[in-house]
């Protein structure tokens, strides 16, 4: 008994003291810290191949692991692999450059590889809202609030000046941009979402109605789920 209580004695003292040492003078000082990890744990950043320093443990491992990067970029002329058979050929590369002569070629040779149908027509309108309304209105007239606002000028109206633009022509311009003033869409649309706009702004091209070519092409539906 007595001695249970001179062990609580000792222990309640350790304790204060240990309380009393641990509050250290410095108020910025986290004290001792028991199990550092938890408070520090590891910066790793992309792209940068710690291997077995992810506590930056010495500067030389950490400088030897940082010329050894881990995500490598593919060899030149890699194609992404893709398991769905119908989408394999949007991860082709697109055959045309970006130069007037071969804007003009796309005019002529390329053609959608989806039936528009209903469906994609659909999906193109989700995208046109999202990406391109702003800039040329609702119904394609050139004249959306950023443009409106005077900010840019207004591109012509898809089922004005625009109306015989054939489809080569607007995925073309989708991808590599047409002058200043339209930028670039192939960092934000797959080739396969520029294939569906392209097939909303045809429609609009037609005054919002489905193409004549338009037909309930439901296996081409099908490539594009
Ligand atoms: C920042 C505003 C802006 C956005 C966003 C924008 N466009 Fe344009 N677009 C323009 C302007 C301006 C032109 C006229 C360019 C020119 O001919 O100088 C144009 C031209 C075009 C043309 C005609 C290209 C040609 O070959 O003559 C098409 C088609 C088109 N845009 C489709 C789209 C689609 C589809 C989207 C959305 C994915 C989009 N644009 C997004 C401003 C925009």
């Amino acid at each position: 008994m007595l001695s249970t209580m001179r062990t609580a004695k000792t222990l309640t003292t350790l304790l204060g003291i240990a309380m009393l040492t641990a509050c250290g003078s410095d108020p910025n000082s986290p004290g001792v810290e028991y199990m550092p990890d938890m408070y520090r744990s590891p910066a790793v950043e992309a792209y940068v191949d710690y291997g077995q320093d992810p506590y930056h443990r010495s500067e030389e491992l950490a400088q030897e692991q940082r010329n050894r990067p881990s995500a490598r970029k593919p060899v030149p002329g890699t194609i992404a692999f893709s398991a769905d058979a119908s989408k394999a050929q949007f991860n082709m590369p697109y055959p045309y450059a970006n130069t007037p002569e071969d804007y003009e070629r796309a005019g002529i040779e390329l053609k959608s590889p989806i039936a528009m149908t209903e469906a994609t027509v659909e999906k193109g309108k989700v995208i046109y809202e999202k990406f391109c309304m702003h800039c040329h209105g609702a119904n394609g007239a050139g004249d959306g609030p950023v443009v409106n606002n005077g900010k840019y000028p207004p591109p012509g109206a898809y089922n004005g000046p625009l109306k015989d633009l054939p489809e080569g022509k607007i995925f073309h311009s989708l991808t590599y941009g047409k002058n200043v003033a339209m930028g670039s869409h192939a960092s934000q649309l797959n080739k396969e979402e520029r294939w569906l706009v392209t097939h909303y702004v045809q429609y609009l091209q037609n005054g919002g109605k489905m193409t004549r070519e338009a037909s309930a092409d439901t296996t081409a539906t099908a490539a594009t789920n």
